[in-house]
């Protein structure tokens, strides 16, 4: 503990207790199986003093029953990669804690009640194939100025954690959770390293169709610059309410065309506007790309004239 200057005492993140005891935690129903385990709807309990307790809804990973001690790392490292971005952002889902004593290791992470933004665009989608017009389709139809809000609010999440040093390497609309009022939460930190480095990643098939040409290449380069590649791709998925990228190919042969110099096209309701900014994120060259404080100011001039 230290004193600020008004003589208050201030609790510094590295001092925060966020061990939590299993016992505090009650499982609910799964939520959706990630890359090394499950993930599942939980409530956590807390005992402040003998009068007072509180419950609080909370998402909990775990790790597979068998895993091996190189998915444990993983998930430890993820961890850490979490502890760095404690100061809560509102567009990053935010750590709550975690039970390392335990086995599975379980991370607590903020719930967030929607699901993943890729479930979120194609269930709009399919609510507007709907032909009779019935209230509820009507209250879930999102309009464009809620697509451009979803991009405006991913770039600010990835602004935060670009300053944070942390590369996500794995951005997609299905690594994005929607919460209350429609807010996007940049979530997945399971392949975010603080550093361009090779990372092969066992047993689970790459992101190609979301893959920078360098990330592509034998260098497998990761960067904040490959991150914004990923977003572009990202803005693609927003606009089609989640097509999936180079619809007509294989990701292999996605992965060899982008390569050799191919960007995806034009959508046909993507706006001149917004197709120049994901222009911008496919420079074959990363320095080329606009950082991702840019493309949020871009979009947020997008937002404003939408109203
Ligand atoms: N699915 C995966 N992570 C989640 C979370 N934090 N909240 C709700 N659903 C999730």
């Amino acid at each position: 503990h230290s004193r600020d200057s008004s003589g208050a005492h201030v609790v510094e993140p590295e001092g925060r207790d966020m061990e939590f005891n299993p016992d505090q935690i009650t499982f609910l129903e799964e939520l959706g199986e990630g890359q090394f385990g499950k993930v599942h709807k939980a409530k956590a309990h807390f005992v402040h003093d003998q009068a007072r307790s509180s419950t609080m809804i909370v998402a909990v990973k775990t790790v597979k029953a068998h895993a091996s001690s190189e998915v444990r790392d993983d998930v430890l490292k993820e961890l850490r990669m979490m502890m760095r971005l404690l100061d809560p952002h509102p567009n990053v889902v935010t750590l709550l804690g975690y039970c390392t004593k335990s086995d599975p290791v379980m991370l607590v992470v903020e719930y967030v009640p929607n699901g993943d933004l890729l479930s979120f665009l194609r269930n709009d989608r399919a609510a507007r194939n709907v032909t009779y017009a019935n209230l509820h389709t009507e209250s879930r139809t999102l309009q464009n100025t809620d697509l451009i809000s979803f991009a405006w609010q991913v770039s600010k999440g990835m602004c935060y954690l670009a300053s944070k040093q942390c590369i996500h390497r794995d951005l997609a609309a299905r690594n994005v959770l929607v919460g209350k009022n429609k807010t996007c939460k940049v979530s997945d930190f399971g392949l975010a390293r603080d550093g361009p480095e090779y990372k092969k990643v066992k047993d689970s098939p790459l992101p190609l169709r979301w893959m920078a040409p360098e990330t592509l290449s034998i260098e497998r380069l990761y960067t904040t610059k490959s991150d914004v590649w990923s977003f572009g791709v990202l803005l693609y998925e927003i606009v089609t309410l989640g097509s999936t990228p180079y619809p007509t190919m294989s990701a292999q042969q996605a992965a060899l065309e982008v390569q050799m110099g191919m960007i995806l096209q034009k959508p046909t309701h993507c706006t001149g506007d917004l197709y120049f900014i994901m222009e911008n994120c496919w420079h074959f060259l990363p320095d080329e790309r606009p950082p991702f404080s840019e493309l949020s100011a871009a979009l947020s001039r997008l937002v404003v004239d939408e109203k």
